[in-house]
C-alpha cells in the first residue's frame, strides 16, 4: 500500500474548511441573504431541517410492521435516526413533530421539549442524536464576529426599518442586539452597522458553538451563572457593572443561543435553578448577569428526566409554571423483539469484543427485556402476547389466531415504562462474554448470567420471582423447543426441497379433495383419489383433526389460490399454519433418530458419519462453529427427548 502523504491530508482538511469559512460586512451579508433567503432561520427550523436533509420516508406499504404494528397508518421515517434506533419510530415521529411545530411558530416554539422514559430507554441518547445532528448536519449560521452569543447579525438594523427589510429580503426579523454588540456598534463602529463585520460559523458541543449541556446539580453548587453567564468581577473595579464589558456570557442559554440547550436529567436540580427556563421559553430572553437587562435567545430546550421524578416535580403545584412549559414525550421501552434484539447487535458490534455468538443467544437475552416489559393479559400468556407484539403469526387450531393487537395494547395502558433495561442485558452479555474462555457464547450461558445477575440486583421479591421464572422456565421451554427443531432440521437432508415437495404434494390433494375431483400424479399422469392418509399426517401436527380437516382444506386452497390470482409465488412458507404442518411433520420423521445419535455415548460408524454431517450442517447452514454446535447438541440431547 502507498503510504498516506500526511501534509497533503492536512492542507485538504485545512483548505476546505477556510472555503466553508466566510467574512464580510453586514451590507454584504444583506446580498447573501438576499440571494437565499433561508439562510435565516429560527433554531427549530434549522434542527428539524438537518435531520430532515438526510431523507424523509413513509413507512413502506410492504413494510408487514406497517399493518400489524402501525395500525396501517404509514408513520414518517427518518434516515437520519434510523441506523441508530430500532423501534422508536413513534417517539422520533413525536419529537419531528415538536420541532416542526416549533419551526412555524407554534406554541412549541415556546415549550421545553422533555423526553420521559425508564432508566436505559434511550432518552440520553435520542439527545445525542439531536445536538450531533446540528453538529454533522445542520447549515452553518452568519454571525456577528466576536459576539458570544453568536448573533443574526439582522439585530443589527434598527426597529424602524425592520418591516421594509423584512418585505425586501423576504425573511422575518427577530429578537435585539446583545450588549456587548451594542457596545462594540457604538464605540468601534460609531453606530454604522453597514460596517460590522459579519462572519460564518458551525456548530460545536465541545468548541461550545451552539450546543450546551446542563448536568444535574446539587443544591449547593447549583448556580445560576451556569445558565445566564456571569460577571468578570477583576473588572468591576475599572469598569461600572452596567458595563458590558464586565460580562461573561458563557451560561449555557448563550452558548446554546441557535442551537439546543440540554437540561440532563433536569428534575434533579432546584426548582429555583429553573427559573430562567420560564422567561427563555416565554418571553424568548433570559437575564444577563449584573445590570445588563433581559438577552435575546432562540434556541431548542431539550431535557429529559425519569417517570418518579416527574411525578414527585407534577405534584408540586409550585411548580406549575414549568409545567406548563413543557411538552412531554414519553421515551418507553421497545416491545416488538426483532427491534429490540437489534440494538443489542448494535452494541455488541461497537464493543470489543471477538466472540462467536451461537444463533438465538441475542434473541433469547432480548426475549427476557421485553417479556420482563409485557403486563399480564387476560387473553394470552406472556411469550404469546411478546411474539403478536413482534408482528409474528401464533397458529392455534390450524388457523393464524387473531388477536387485535390493539385490545392487548388497550388492556396494559402504560406499559414499557418499567422492566429490564438495555444496560442491564448488556451487562449480562457482556459478563458471559467475559466469562467463557472458549471464545464463543450460546444461550444458556447468556441465560445462566442473566439468572445470576437477577439474583444479585433485582431488590423487589416479587419481580425477583417473576424474572426467574420467565428465565428458567419460559424462556427456556421456547429454547428448546427452537433447538429440537433446528436439529432435527440440520437431520432432514435438502430440508427446504424436502419442505416444498411435501408442500406440492398436500396442495395437490387438498385442491383435489376440495373441488371434488380426481387427482392426476405428477409423474404418471395416472388418475387417483386424493392420499387421505397423507393429507392426515400433515394435518394432525397442528391438531386439526375430525370435522376441522374440510374446512383447512379449504382454506388453504383457497387462499393459495387467492395468492396466485394476485400474481404472488407461492411455495411452503406461504401459508403460515400450513408450513408449520409441514416443518412439524420433518422434524417428526428424524426424531428418532436425532434421539438416537445425539444421545448415544459410543455411535456405530454410520450413526457417527450422520452425527458429522448434522454438525457440518449446522455450522454451514445455522451459523454454528463447530464448538458451538458441540455445546448445543450436548445441552439438548441433556434436556430434550427425556421421556423416550
Ligand atoms: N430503541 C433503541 N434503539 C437503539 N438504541 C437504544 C434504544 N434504546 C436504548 N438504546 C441504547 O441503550 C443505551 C442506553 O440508553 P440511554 O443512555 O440513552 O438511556 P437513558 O434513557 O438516557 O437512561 P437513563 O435514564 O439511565 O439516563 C444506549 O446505548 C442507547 O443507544
Ligand atoms: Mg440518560
Amino acid at each position: 500500500m502507498k503510504s498516506p502523504n500526511f501534509l497533503d491530508l492536512i492542507k485538504q482538511q485545512r483548505e476546505s474548511s477556510t472555503k466553508e469559512s466566510w467574512k464580510g460586512s453586514f451590507v454584504e451579508y444583506l446580498d447573501v441573504i438576499q440571494k437565499d433567503p433561508s439562510l435565516v432561520r429560527l433554531s427549530a427550523r434549522r434542527l428539524s431541517d438537518s435531520i430532515e436533509s438526510r431523507g424523509v420516508g413513509k413507512m413502506q406499504e410492504s413494510d408487514p410492521r406497517l399493518k400489524k404494528l402501525f395500525d396501517s397508518d404509514p408513520i414518517r421515517t427518518y434516515d437520519y435516526f434510523s441506523s441508530d434506533f430500532f423501534g422508536h419510530e413513534r417517539v422520533i415521529a413525536k419529537i419531528m413533530r415538536f420541532l416542526k411545530a416549533a419551526s412555524m411558530k407554534g406554541e412549541e416554539s415556546r415549550q421545553v421539549l422533555l423526553l420521559m422514559g425508564p432508566v436505559g430507554s434511550g432518552k440520553s441518547a435520542l439527545a445525542d442524536a439531536l445536538k450531533k445532528a446540528l453538529e454533522l448536519h445542520a447549515d452553518p449560521v452568519y454571525q456577528l464576529e466576536g459576539c458570544p452569543v453568536r448573533e443574526e447579525p439582522l439585530h443589527l438594523l434598527p426597529r424602524s426599518l425592520r418591516s421594509q427589510f423584512e418585505d425586501l429580503l423576504g425573511v422575518h426579523i427577530e429578537g435585539d442586539l446583545c450588549p456587548v454588540c451594542r457596545y462594540k456598534l457604538l464605540n468601534e463602529f460609531g453606530g454604522e452597522y453597514e460596517k460590522f463585520p459579519v462572519v460564518r460559523s458551525g456548530f460545536s458541543q465541545r468548541g461550545r458553538r451552539g450546543v450546551a449541556v446542563v448536568p444535574p446539580m446539587d443544591a449547593n453548587s447549583q448556580d445560576v451563572s451556569a445558565l445566564i453567564g456571569s460577571e468578570d468581577i477583576s473588572k468591576l473595579d475599572k469598569y461600572s457593572e452596567s458595563d458590558p464589558r464586565v460580562l461573561n456570557l458563557d451560561g449555557a442559554f448563550n452558548v446554546g443561543n441557535r442551537g439546543v440547550v440540554e437540561f440532563v436529567e433536569i428534575f434533579k436540580n432546584e426548582i429555583e435553578f429553573l427559573h430562567t427556563i420560564i422567561t427563555a421559553t416565554q418571553e424568548k430572553s433570559v437575564p444577563t448577569p449584573g445590570k445588563n437587562g433581559m438577552l435575546y435567545f432562540d434556541g431548542v430546550i431539550i431535557s429529559h428526566c425519569n417517570e418518579s421524578e416527574w411525578n414527585r416535580f407534577k405534584s408540586e403545584h409550585t411548580n406549575e409554571a414549568i409545567l406548563d412549559r413543557v411538552v412531554k414525550i414519553e421515551v418507553p421501552y421497545i416491545l416488538e423483539l426483532t427491534q429490540e434484539m437489534k440494538i443489542y447487535e448494535k452494541m455488541i458490534k461497537k464493543s470489543d469484543f471477538k466472540f462467536h455468538l451461537a444463533p438465538h443467544t441475542i434473541k433469547v437475552a432480548a426475549m427476557f427485556s421485553v417479556m420482563s416489559r409485557l403486563k399480564a393479559s387476560q387473553k394470552v400468556d406472556l411469550i404469546t402476547k411478546m411474539k403478536i407484539y413482534d408482528g409474528q403469526d401464533v397458529i392455534e387450531k390450524g388457523k393464524v389466531r387473531k388477536i387485535d393487537i390493539k385490545d392487548l395494547r388497550e388492556e396494559a395502558r402504560h406499559e414499557g415504562m418499567d422492566g429490564i433495561s438495555t444496560r442491564f442485558i448488556t451487562k449480562a452479555i457482556d459478563n458471559a462474554l467475559t466469562d467463557s474462555d472458549k471464545g464463543f457464547i450460546t444461550p444458556m450461558r447468556v441465560v445462566d448470567a442473566l439468572i445470576k445477575q437477577v439474583k444479585e440486583q433485582v431488590v423487589d421479591e416479587e419481580k425477583k420471582k417473576q424474572y426467574l421464572e420467565i428465565l428458567q422456565k419460559v424462556i427456556r421451554e421456547e429454547y428448546l423447543k427452537i433447538l429440537e427443531s433446528e436439529i432435527a432440521k440440520a437431520f432432514v437432508t435438502a430440508y427446504e426441497e424436502q419442505a416444498q415437495s411435501l408442500f406440492d404434494n398436500y396442495l395437490d390433494n387438498a385442491e383435489a379433495w376440495t373441488t371434488r375431483q380426481k387427482m392426476k400424479d405428477r409423474v404418471t399422469n395416472e388418475e387417483r383419489e386424493p392420499d387421505e392418509k397423507f393429507m392426515k399426517a400433515i394435518e394432525e401436527q397442528i391438531g386439526i383433526t375430525g370435522s376441522s380437516r374440510d374446512g383447512f382444506r379449504a382454506d388453504v386452497t383457497s387462499f393459495m389460490f387467492a395468492k396466485v390470482r394476485r400474481g404472488g409465488k407461492v411455495d411452503y412458507k406461504s401459508y403460515e399454519p400450513l408450513k408449520e404442518a409441514i416443518e412439524s411433520y420433518l422434524v417428526a420423521s428424524v426424531k428418532d433418530m436425532a434421539r438416537i445419535v445425539t444421545k448415544s455415548k459410543s455411535r456405530d460408524n454410520e450413526q457417527q458419519k450422520k452425527y458429522s454431517e448434522m454438525v457440518m450442517t449446522l455450522v454451514n447452514d445455522y451459523s454454528y462453529t463447530p464448538e458451538s454446535a458441540e455445546e448445543i447438541i450436548t445441552f439438548a440431547s441433556n434436556n430434550l427427548w427425556r421421556d423416550s
